[in-house]
């Protein structure tokens, strides 16, 4: 598959009174064209900010994109100033859902003028033919009566209606990248399944490729291909999602694993990794994941282990792995 997504050494640092968060710190990783890669890793790991720089919006004005490239069809986004980003990029050619619909939909507009709004910002279409577009957007992702709903207000949609309305303005405008951030957090379980099954028809109809943001390495395997696992900014492994699944190269990704409620051990207590994800102002020196790390030793509290290349697309940042 061809990197439609290309992104290098990226770092984005949040700059507060109290000292600078490194929020992503030296993130690399590619996404080919109708891919989907899943961004996995406990709350705080840098999976959102991850997201948030590639659309060109890290939190202002502490979040500060510091270094790296994020080249999207060979272009390089970073040097892209913010009114280029607005028009030519954001909504257009990466679009994103996010967590909470409320938040991307506006209260006072009907649910068809806020589809029809980005193809309207984009020069896609004008008028009444906009609308027409934006109701056969919201009939791909399977809102009933599509027609008459559009005159419909979000109050008076379902939380998992509106996250389909989301997910209509985010591909209202064929974007060639969709970025998910926790799409069905929301929303509950039956639902939940309800609306994976439809971003997974979205990607195969649309062919666009997926960054799918989750802290559920479950959910995370059933619906990418491959999957990258974030730990305190940085991604620390990252492989296709049946390697990662059946053969996890470090501690964390492990952990993860064995957290997972398996029908097998359906009565037996849910591992879970012991401590807390450390103080971002204050990372634990050498291997991050050290005071966590039933494995660590004192080259792990010293030296940080660089990402290793297992084979096979497998990689991993752990001294285990060294030969
Ligand atoms: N607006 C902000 N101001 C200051 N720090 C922030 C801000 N947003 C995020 N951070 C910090 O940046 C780091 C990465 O946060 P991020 O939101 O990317 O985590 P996440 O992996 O998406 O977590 P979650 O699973 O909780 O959504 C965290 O340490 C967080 O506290
Ligand atoms: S480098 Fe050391 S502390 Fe870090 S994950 Fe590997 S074994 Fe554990
Ligand atoms: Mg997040």
């Amino acid at each position: 598959m061809a990197a439609l997504l290309d992104v290098q050494d990226l770092r984005t640092h949040i700059f507060l009174k109290r000292g600078v968060v490194k929020a992503v710190d030296g993130v690399s990783f590619t996404l080919g064209e109708a891919e989907t890669l899943g961004l996995i890793g406990e709350s705080g790991s840098g999976k959102t900010m991850t997201g948030l720089s590639i659309l060109g919006m890290p939190p202002r004005p502490a979040g500060r994109i510091v270094g790296g490239s994020i080249r999207l069809d060979g272009e390089e986004l970073t040097e892209l100033d913010e009114r280029a980003m607005a028009e030519n990029v954001r909504g257009r050619k990466i679009a994103m859902i996010s967590q909470d619909p409320m938040t991307s939909l506006n209260p006072v507009f009907s649910i068809g003028s806020q589809v029809a709004a980005p193809i309207r910002a984009h020069g896609l279409g004008t008028g009444r033919d906009a609308l027409d577009m934006a109701i056969t957007e919201l009939e791909r992702v399977r809102v009933p009566s599509a027609r008459d709903r559009a005159r419909d207000f979000p109050h008076q949609f379902s939380g998992g209606m509106r996250q389909r309305v989301v997910a209509a303005m985010a591909i209202a405008c064929k974007p060639r990248l969709l970025i998910a951030d926790e799409p069905t957090s929301a929303l509950d379980v039956t639902i939940q399944v309800q609306f994976m099954d439809l971003i997974e028809s979205i990607q195969e109809e649309t062919g666009a490729s997926l960054l799918f943001i989750t802290h559920d390495l479950g959910v995370a395997a059933s619906l990418c291909h491959r999957i990258a696992v974030m730990y305190a900014g940085r991604i620390v492994e990252t492989a296709d999602s049946a390697t990662l699944y059946s053969n996890p190269a470090h501690p964390y990704t492990q952990g993860l694993l064995e957290s997972l409620p398996r029908l097998e051990s359906r009565r037996k207590r849910l591992f879970s990794i012991g401590g807390a994800p450390p103080n971002p102002l204050e990372l634990p020196s050498g291997c991050s994941f050290h005071p966590r790390c039933p494995h660590a030793t004192d080259r792990c509290r010293a030296e940080e282990p660089p990402l290793k290349d297992l084979g096979g697309g497998h990689i991993a940042a752990c001294w285990l792995n060294e030969d």
